[in-house]
């Protein structure tokens, strides 16, 4: 019988990518499997917010001080679960969690990654249906193998991702990751329950004509950054015209802008005056993908958001990210 030939899974995608890499050992790509199966649990519990008794707050605060959604609980227990599992992670840091944790057991500490994630991102979204996500960032230890891995194999400067990326829980579920070699979109077949290769090698748009930033705090951004939003607001019939959108979701804002092209600005404001999105959890692992999909990532009016040196693992920054004609176009005007 001749079949037609169907889609890669994840497993085969990330099998074949190893023969071409004849020196590879396999070991990001079961990482990338175990976060690939804890997405899935999550995904299973997001599809059934609105039925379950999980809707709500879980009544205790994070360590940002902001309230936690049971689903974020629910998201961390089956990430941290899963990596403590696998044999491909001697760590994790999580948005939930103040402290770092170390896996103890022998095959964690004598492996070589550790993994940093925001487990869901835009839990404001939960209760009207609205897209949220998971962020996650890999990087190899710099403590020896072997040993408890410590915190400074987590404050790592973003370049030195080995490899980072998301999962939208939307009108579809994709697992979206960047290596340093390229950018590939999974999008989740529910009738196998396999992620399936959908978005091969993509690259963002140089331009296009959307803009995103939450415009409501716009009189308490400084002048300069007022001044690079104000380059998208047409003000003359004639002018060239852009799209505002604004999700309240980083992984959704980043995902349309991978598809679509566009910027998605978090800049300052008010008490946030380092901004309001974390540096570890959400704009080091996006910046990444961006970078490695031909778009740009800056931290302010002039720093590569990549270069940054974290100093704690809860820092938060501001960020202009996307399109790389869109990223400078701000890049000018804010220096
Ligand atoms: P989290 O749910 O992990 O706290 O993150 C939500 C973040 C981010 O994804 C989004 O861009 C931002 O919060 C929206 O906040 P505002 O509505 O205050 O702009
Ligand atoms: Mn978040
Ligand atoms: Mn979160």
């Amino acid at each position: 019988m001749k079949m037609n030939r169907r889609v890669l899974t994840l497993d085969e995608f990330t099998i074949q990518e190893l023969r071409n890499y004849p020196g590879a050992t396999g070991q990001l790509s079961g990482l990338l499997r175990d976060i690939g199966l804890a997405a899935k649990r999550v995904n299973v519990e997001v599809n059934k917010a609105g039925i379950a008794d999980i809707l709500g707050e879980a009544g205790k605060t994070n360590v940002q001080g902001e309230s936690v959604k049971k689903l974020d609980e629910f998201a961390n227990d089956q990430l941290i679960n899963s990596l403590a599992t696998s044999i491909y992670c001697c760590g994790v840091a999580s948005e939930e969690n103040e402290d770092i944790i170390c896996f103890e057991d022998e095959y964690s500490r004598n492996s070589k990654y550790v993994v940093l994630m925001d487990p869901l991102d835009g839990s404001g979204n939960i209760d009207v249906n609205v897209s949220i996500g998971t962020i996650f960032s890999i990087y190899r230890r710099l403590s020896p193998n072997g040993e408890l891995c410590n915190i400074d194999d987590f404050l790592q400067p973003g370049s030195q991702q080995i490899a980072a990326g998301y999962i939208i829980y939307g009108s579809s579920t994709m697992l979206v990751y960047a290596t340093r070699r390229s950018v590939q979109g999974f999008t989740l077949d529910p009738s196998i329950g396999e992620f399936c290769l959908s978005h091969p090698n993509l690259r963002v748009p140089e331009t296009s004509d959307i803009f995103s930033v939450n415009m409501g705090y716009y009189h308490l951004y400084e002048e300069k950054v007022r001044k690079a939003i104000d380059i998208f607001m047409a003000r003359n019939a004639g002018e060239k015209v852009y799209r505002h959108r604004f999700v309240g979701c980083m992984v959704s804002e980043i995902h349309r802008t991978l598809v679509q092209g566009g910027i998605f600005m978090y800049p300052a404001f008010g008490k946030y005056t380092e901004g309001r999105l974390r540096l570890c959890y959400e704009c080091n692992p996006m910046s990444f993908l961006m970078e490695k999909a031909g778009g740009s990532a800056i931290a302010d009016g002039e720093r590569r958001l990549l270069d940054i040196k974290p100093r704690e693992l809860h820092q938060r920054i501001p960020i202009y990210i996307g399109s790389t004609e869109m990223v400078s176009a701000v890049k000018e005007t804010i220096r």
